[in-house]
């Protein structure tokens, strides 16, 4: 019932959010359309009230006339339109989600097991959500101290946005080091998110009001708090698309589960900015093709990257060859630089963005080697036992080749007479018992009509492994989850590289 009470807050919180994010963002796109489509007002009058620029717009069944003062009306109203909370709402549900789902299971959902950075490995949970928190703070601190510095009269916001461009960029690759995957792209997200609604709260609206103020008392409102206003905003501006592509990309594990998710990320912020300028050109009059086209293209780069035929293989089955087996006669690439030592390798064939040499879990000759050996219909057990026996020699802190695989045979027999499935006598039905037995006891705890895993109350993603049909279905999806590492969610089950390598070799 609590896990049921959680997940119904955070549906509820996640509708606010992406409401209150819709409104903030449409009014933002709104203003800047506004300023960029200004016009001379034709009527003197209005000139001589002070009016910079005007709009007509049709909207509803009724006429709209927008009138932007050049400093200030003569009379300021007293019942004036603020936005600000539109932006807090937005923040302050995101970050609630943020704690309800992320800050609530930091094992499943933040930590990196796979980090090159062993300390960010082995944080413990309390230690992921400080570093979360440190993290958007950071990224606000710096983010401010560049504009600060960079171009403290607004003179310099050319190369301000490079300095900002740059900072995102290291960003990106420190959060996936920092942050599981699916987090990474979250907490990217959030960063920018962060500066956005930190604009408004620290800068706009203060200057607003200092303005207001200043006007009130018949005092000159001071220009920089204008001007810093604009800055701040048009930043915002370019950070609204790039936002919303990296948070929505957490539904999609492709993108955020690559080896180079930080370039994933890069090319996403960079494509919505460039996109995002088009947008605004355009207001002001300039149809200028190429943003979107080179927004697009940087889009299609990212796709291109993360495509299944570049993906990495799961490598596991041709990882390290210590000696001839089926298949396989020759010693890989990998092999000849593996380093001594064992678990440095382990962890990197885990996952493929700790691996340094991305290159050669990609060969495709690799790969075929690889599906060669494992479609071989007439071994079907040594098939097994060597895919098996090729993931565990990478370890060399573990037992001789013979009998770890022998061991694990051992061990995937038990486990399906554990699972009470009936292995059949024939060998070649008992071998594609494994992987059943494997998604059973590594993945049903989470996905299931009724998860036995705290916290969860319905089939996360909407997979449900009851059943073998159920998983004989999911197949594909199942194989591109634990290849990548990703499933099963922070490895909570203890998932082992020869498990997964059962899992890559299952055919039908
Ligand atoms: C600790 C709980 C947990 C375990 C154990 C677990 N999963 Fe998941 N799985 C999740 C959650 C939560 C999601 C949804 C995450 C998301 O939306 O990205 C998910 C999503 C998935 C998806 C969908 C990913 C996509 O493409 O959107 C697949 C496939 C999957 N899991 C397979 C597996 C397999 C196979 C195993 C076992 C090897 C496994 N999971 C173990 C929690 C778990």
């Amino acid at each position: 019932m609590e896990s049921f009470i959680l997940e119904f807050a955070n549906f509820m919180l996640r509708w606010l959010h992406v409401i209150a994010a819709i409104a903030w963002i449409g009014e933002s796109i709104y203003f800047v359309m506004l300023d960029n489509g200004l016009k001379k007002p034709e009527s003197e009058a209005c000139r001589k009230k002070g009016v910079f620029g005007e709009m007509w717009a049709v909207h509803g069944g009724g006429f709209y006339h927008n009138q932007k003062y050049a400093t200030s009306p003569e009379k300021l109203p007293d019942d004036l339109h603020w936005s600000f909370w539109k932006s807090y709402t937005t923040w302050l549900s995101g970050f609630a989600l943020f704690i309800l789902l992320y800050m609530t299971n930091p094992a499943f959902y933040l930590i990196n097991t796979q980090s090159d950075w062993a300390w960010a490995a082995n944080l413990t949970g309390w230690q992921a959500n400080l570093t979360a928190i440190l993290f958007l703070l950071s990224g606000w601190v710096i983010y401010n101290e560049l504009c600060k510095r960079i171009s403290p009269n607004m003179e310099r916001d050319g190369l301000l946005s490079i300095a900002v461009g740059v900072m995102m960029i290291g960003v990106a690759y420190v959060s996936t080091q920092l942050f599981a995957g699916r987090a990474a792209f979250l907490m990217t997200g959030a960063v920018m998110a962060t500066a956005m609604s930190a604009n408004v709260f620290f800068w706009i609206i203060p200057g607003q009001r200092r303005m207001v103020n200043a006007m009130k008392n018949g005092e000159e409102p001071n220009p920089l708090d204008g001007k810093r206003g604009k800055q701040r905003s048009v930043h915002n501006t370019y950070f609204t698309l790039p936002v919303v592509l990296l948070m929505i990309s957490n539904h999609y594990a492709f993108t955020y589960t690559h080896e180079y998710a930080w370039v994933i990320m890069a090319l996403f912020i960079f494509a919505g900015a460039t996109i995002r300028q088009f947008f605004v050109l355009m207001h002001s009059g300039q149809i200028k093709p190429a943003y979107p086209v080179a927004g697009v293209a940087m889009i299609m780069v990212a796709f291109w990257i993360v495509s299944p035929q570049a993906a990495p293989q799961p490598e596991a089955p041709v990882a390290q060859v210590e000696e001839p087996s089926a298949g396989v006669n020759e010693p890989s690439a990998e092999e000849k630089s593996a380093p001594a030592e064992g678990e440095e390798l382990s962890a990197k064939m885990k996952e493929p963005s700790a691996g340094k040499e991305p290159s050669a879990g990609k060969e495709p000759s690799a790969g075929k080697e690889s599906s060669a050996q494992t479609n071989d219909p007439s071994q079907p057990e040594e098939v097994k036992v060597a895919a098996v026996n090729d993931a565990k020699a990478s370890d060399a802190k573990q037992a001789p080749q013979e009998e770890t695989a022998a061991e694990i045979d051992e061990q995937t027999k038990a486990e399906i007479v554990e699972s009470g499935q009936q292995p059949e006598s024939e060998a070649g039905h008992e071998e594609q018992e494994g992987p059943f037995a494997l998604v059973e006891q590594h993945c049903a705890s989470c996905h299931s009509q009724a998860p036995t895993q705290p916290g969860f109350s319905a089939p996360p993603a909407g997979f449900a492994f009851d059943n073998r049909e159920q998983i004989e279905r999911t197949k594909a999806k199942i194989q591109a989850a634990v290849a990548s590492g990703y499933m099963p969610l922070g490895n909570m089950t203890g998932m082992s590289d020869e498990e997964r390598a059962v899992i890559a070799a299952w055919r039908e």
